[in-house]
């Protein structure tokens, strides 16, 4: 957008608007750079003419909790422009974007000659921000307090599928023993591996409803990734018949790569509960760019329904589906948050649904 028609600027009379695109410094930035830190002191106010910015967080070692984010016509950083206090949060863009920038010193000036309808409008959009800071607070809460329940709950599941699981992987131990042939050793370790996930990804539900992903970051190659992904997933895509194409080339990321298997499983597994027609296809492929590794997923599916697609990454969103607890892309989202990546996605009922997940390479 044109920066003499954002929102900030039309507050203004016509020669203080002059005056603040003069003093306006454009620039754009690409994805993923932080505009400033919590803490840091506030130098400007940001109008956003192109892209998305997000608002996090630090709530614990590397750990950032997103609090809101921002598209064109918004603005931000008004609250230490206005009383000099540091920044309460990281912000962060999202997506290559374009911002105007307004140093804090001549904005200030042009704010104390501004007409009173002026500081009315600015104060009553940070107003709207305040209130929709502590409607979020308050979610969270009630969001926390629900975790809490699912983590007590978990908690017994898990303590009761301990003795099964064990069970599993001692019999496939002894079918092994006594029947060492290839194919018969190769059937019992994929019913090991299968029985190990299966405790792993409770594990990770537990971590996951207590808000700490514990993290065991090695360099991974997400194409080797990929192949285990493959291995495990063979038979349900086959009896799911959806066919599975991966186009990876060797990138090495630093993560936690049972915790990425659960990603990718997690948002396969939702590509293939959607298909709804024979000829279902999920292509993922692997890339660098800059200081990010890449994996791409793409479905032909019937697209992520509308009415969820804003709160999509959110807990307990579900849609159209028996049995389903709206949880699988939020852990998705809580991994590579906590691995300092970035997921998003684009969908539609024409094309299907496509998932960017980036993750910082292991040199960076
Ligand atoms: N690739 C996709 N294509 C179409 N719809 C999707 C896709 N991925 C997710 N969805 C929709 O998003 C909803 C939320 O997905 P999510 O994985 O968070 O929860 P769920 O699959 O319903 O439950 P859970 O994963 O906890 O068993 C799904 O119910 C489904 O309606
Ligand atoms: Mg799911």
């Amino acid at each position: 957008m044109d920066l003499k028609y954002h929102q900030f600027i039309s507050f203004f009379e016509a020669e203080q608007a002059e005056q603040l695109c003069q003093i306006a410094i454009t620039e754009n930035f690409p994805n993923q750079k932080i505009l400033f830190e919590e803490g840091e002191k506030p130098d400007f106010l940001y109008l956003i003419l192109v892209g998305k910015v997000v608002f996090k967080k630090h709530i614990a070692h590397n750990q950032y909790q997103t609090l809101a984010q921002a598209l064109p016509n918004a603005y931000f950083g008004e609250l230490g422009i206005l009383d000099g206090q540091p920044r309460s949060a990281q912000a962060i863009v999202c997506e290559g974007s374009t911002l105007a920038k307004l140093e804090r010193q001549s904005l200030m000036e042009i704010l104390l000659n501004a007409k009173g309808s002026t500081v009315l409008k600015v104060f009553g959009y940070t107003t709207q921000r305040l209130r929709d800071s502590t409607d979020q607070y308050v979610k969270q809460l009630i969001y926390k307090e629900k975790m809490v329940l699912v983590g007590e709950m978990l908690n017994t599941v898990i303590h009761d599928f301990k003795s099964p699981l064990s069970g599993i992987n001692l019999s496939s131990s002894m079918v092994k023993e006594l029947h060492p042939d290839l194919e018969t050793v190769e059937w019992c370790e994929l019913i090991q591996a299968q029985a190990q996930r299966m405790s792993a990804m409770a594990e990770e539900l537990l971590e996951f409803s207590r808000g700490n992903t514990v993290l065991r970051k090695k360099p991974v190659n997400l194409a080797k990734v990929l192949e285990r992904f493959e291995k495990l997933n063979h038979i349900y895509l086959q009896e799911a018949q959806v066919e599975l194409v991966i186009k990876a080339v060797d990138v090495v990321v630093n993560a936690d790569e049972n915790k990425l298997l659960r990603v990718v499983q997690n948002l396969v597994s939702n590509a293939v509960e959607a298909f709804n027609h024979p000829g279902g296809r999920v292509e993922i492929t692997v890339g660098a760019n800059g200081r990010w590794g890449r994996i791409k997923i793409t479905d032909n599916g019937p697209g992520i329904p509308e009415e969820i697609q804003e709160q999509f990454f959110e807990p307990f969103v579900t849609h159209g589906k028996r049995g389903g607890t709206g949880l699988g892309t939020a852990i998705a989202k809580s991994i590579i948050d906590a691995h300092g990546g970035d997921i998003s996605f684009e969908s539609s009922c024409q094309k299907g649904t496509v998932f960017c997940i980036i993750l910082p390479l292991v040199s960076s």
